[in-house]
């Protein structure tokens, strides 16, 4: 027998109170406007939330089909002006801006919205003496310090595109990322600290500049000292013939610098992502629509109201540091959180501690870190007073429910709303969420759509819209995750290959923007995303495409052939098992399993190391060669007895061997 689903067994839990008094009916009539009148609605908010420099003449243009979507056409704005300097304006120079914390827990900061502006301003200076000019794409590889987030505004200031890596990243991705943006300069950190660890950042990036055609691309490497003496003359670390010290260069720049007029579709930032293929898309987001879908998303879904501490404990390397560490909080004039180290260190009551500590008023994390943090029990988090906080998100993946509860009972303590927000690097900003004090929760499902945003479940066999004729026997549709019109916040292309854009994004059902999940809309029109339907896998919220762990395994000798599935796991939600085929000559061995953890670990990065390696003597292939992934996912998630059709493989014996095989790693 097999475990009900979460659908078939959720409860509504009642929306926990707001305090900005919104009704689900103020919900339903918003998100009508929206739809009836989508430019009206956008455009008022974009006056209510942005400071432009001149306005927009058009709200909207352009069509999926030909992927020329336009917002604000003809507007000119800043984001760092928005972000920093209007509040300042506004006589809140003195108010926290960011409240930062460190690896360990007493080092920590406090930097006003007046300090930002100076210190951001410095920055920008200081960039634009290096040669940096607008447009230039800078890819900042940094660890959680506040000078990465004001090196991104920095950027932003003078209209320069950033692209953050994560520092997770092995030097062989960054060279990849720097390579395909074609960026002439890198800004990251002598090092890093994590749990008490040194990370080489700068050493890394030495790595990866003298990689694929970095040499000749990269003009300097701007690096920031994680502990800046400024009475030292040298730098603590080795300086290479490109690297120019920031801290000191920094200290010498006029405190002020004017904002950049953009406009309103000027690029903004870029952040690449993984897809199917073993290229990382490099998906680009532009000023005005970024900026609005940002702050809009942020202000709905956390409630966000004056004198709130949000804390948002994503790396500033993925979207989610994006737009809810950095950009969102700050648009909002609120105060953010920049968190540096990990929810285990030093113990595992860290995020409570920081709760209690900091005043947080809303908390943002992945079900990953709760999963981790449930195993230690329920007395860690009964220890503090976490009665500060109000809302309590979750993003990445979908939740368990048993980890929902955690987070709402034992947590929360059934006082805070949690909102599960749905979204993607692609999409800027929330798609669907519960709102605060407006939408009945059910645990696990990310319930309906963000106003603006028409979701759309389409058939997987052939695209058409479901309505209530294709409901199943309990009223729920069950297809794809698809969105029909376009929203401020979506990404407008990918950096030097519009045709991928279109290909991936709008090709698949033509007239709609693919998400590449599966859904469950359930008879409360409440949405359940299933899972990616292309080979990405989630391993703890991370998108890891299947073909760059491949292409890192093969290109170890030993390897011929590999193919690489999502394996359940209880904490990180997904793990990687690689199945792989040897080279003639080479024989398995414990050796040579660690040799191709590794090939992973410096092709990609530790985060993407697969948890369990195959080795087996062939792989299951259709006889015209395709490698039949859906089989090695049965296999790995225990259901080998429902393998379906295997009579279309080349050699079905091998189904067999694979079973065994894996049956010996458990
Ligand atoms: C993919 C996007 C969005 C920031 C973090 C990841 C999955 C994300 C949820 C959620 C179920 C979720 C989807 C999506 N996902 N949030 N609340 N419930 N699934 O960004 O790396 O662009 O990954 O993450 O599969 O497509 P990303």
């Amino acid at each position: 027998m097999t475990n009900p689903m979460p659908h078939e067994v959720a409860k509504l839990v009642p929306a926990k109170g707001n305090i900005n008094g919104n009704t689900m009916d103020a919900y339903k009539k918003d998100y009508e406007t929206s739809m009836e009148k989508n430019d009206e609605f956008w455009s008022a908010k974009a006056t209510e939330i942005l400071d432009w420099m001149s306005p927009f003449t058009k709200v909207c243009q352009g069509s999926f089909e030909r992927g020329d979507i336009a917002w604000f056409v003809g507007g000119k704005l800043n984001l760092c002006y928005n972000a920093i300097d209007r509040h300042v304006l506004n006589g809140k120079g003195d108010q926290v801006g960011m409240i930062w914390e460190g690896d360990e827990p007493n080092d920590t900061r406090q930097i006003t919205y007046q300090e930002m502006l100076n210190e951001v301003s410095q920055i920008t200076n200081a960039l634009k003496s290096q040669g940096v000019r607008k447009g230039d794409v800078v890819t900042i590889y940094m660890p959680m310090i506040p000078e990465l987030a004001f090196t991104m505004l920095a950027c932003a200031r003078m209209g320069a595109v950033h692209s953050v890596v994560f520092a997770g990243f092995s030097s062989e991705a960054l060279a990849q990322r720097v390579s395909a943006a074609q960026s002439k300069f890198v800004v990251t950190a002598d090092k890093g600290k994590r749990g008490g660890k040194d990370i080489p950042l700068k050493k890394i990036v030495h790595d990866a500049i003298n990689k694929m055609d970095c040499q000749e691309i990269v003009e300097k490497v701007l690096v920031w000292e994680r502990f800046y003496d400024p009475a030292s003359t040298e730098a603590p670390f080795e300086m290479d013939p490109k690297d120019v010290r920031m801290n000191p260069l920094v200290a010498v720049q006029r405190p002020y610098c004017p904002p950049e007029v953009m406009d309103a579709e000027d690029n903004l930032f870029l952040l690449y992502t993984s897809g199917s293929t073993g290229k990382p898309k490099g998906l680009v987001h532009t000023t005005g629509g970024y900026s609005l879908y940002a702050a809009y998303t942020t202000k709905t879904t956390f409630d966000i109201n004056e004198g709130d501490i949000f804390a948002c404990v994503a790396d500033c390397g993925w979207i989610t540091g994006h737009t809810y560490v950095v950009y969102g909080p700050l648009l909002l004039g609120s105060t953010t959180f920049l968190f540096e180290s990990t929810p285990v260190y030093p113990d595992p009551g860290r995020y409570w501690d920081m709760i209690q500590r900091h005043k947080i008023t809303q908390f943002y994390t992945a079900p990953t870190a709760i999963r981790l943090l449930m195993r230690y029990g329920d007395e860690i988090p009964s220890k503090y007073d976490v009665s500060c906080v109000r809302v309590l998100g979750t993003v990445g993946e979908p939740i368990n429910p048993e980890a929902w509860r955690w987070y709402y009972e034992v947590v929360g303590k059934e006082k805070c709303t949690i909102v599960d927000t749905y979204w993607q690097t692609e999409t800027g900003g929330h798609i669907i969420t519960n709102l605060p004090g407006v939408t009945d929760m059910k645990p696990g499902s990310c319930t309906l759509p963000v106003p603006g945003i028409d979701a759309v479940v389409l058939s997987a066999i052939d695209g058409h819209p479901l309505t209530d004729a294709d409901k199943d026997e309990n009223g729920n549709l069950e297809g794809v995750m698809a969105i029909r019109r376009p929203w401020p916040g979506m990404a407008r292309t990918c950096l030097g290959d519009h045709e991928r854009y279109l290909t991936t994004y709008f090709k698949p059902y033509p007239g709609y923007y693919f998400t590449g999940d599966s859904v469950l809309k359930d008879k409360d029109g409440y949405h359940w995303i299933i899972g990616r339907v292309d080979d990405v896998i989630n391993v703890s919220g991370h998108r890891i495409g299947t073909a760059e762990v491949e292409s890192a395994l093969v290109a170890h000798p030993a390897v011929a052939q590999a193919a690489v599935v999502g394996e359940p796991h209880d904490i990180k939600g997904q793990s990687i098992c690689a199945f792989c085929m040897l080279t003639v000559g080479y024989d398995e061995s414990p050796e040579l399993l660690k040799e191709l953890k590794m090939a992973v670990r410096t092709g990609v990065g530790a985060f993407a190391s697969p948890d369990h390696i195959v080795i087996s003597p062939s792989l299951p292939m259709t006889r015209s060669g395709k490698i039949m992934r859906r089989i090695l996912r049965k296999i790995v998630s225990n259901e080998a007895d429902s393998l379906g059709d295997t009579s279309t493989l080349a050699d079905p014996s091998i189904v067999d061997t694979l079973i065994a095989k894996f049956a010996e790693l458990k």
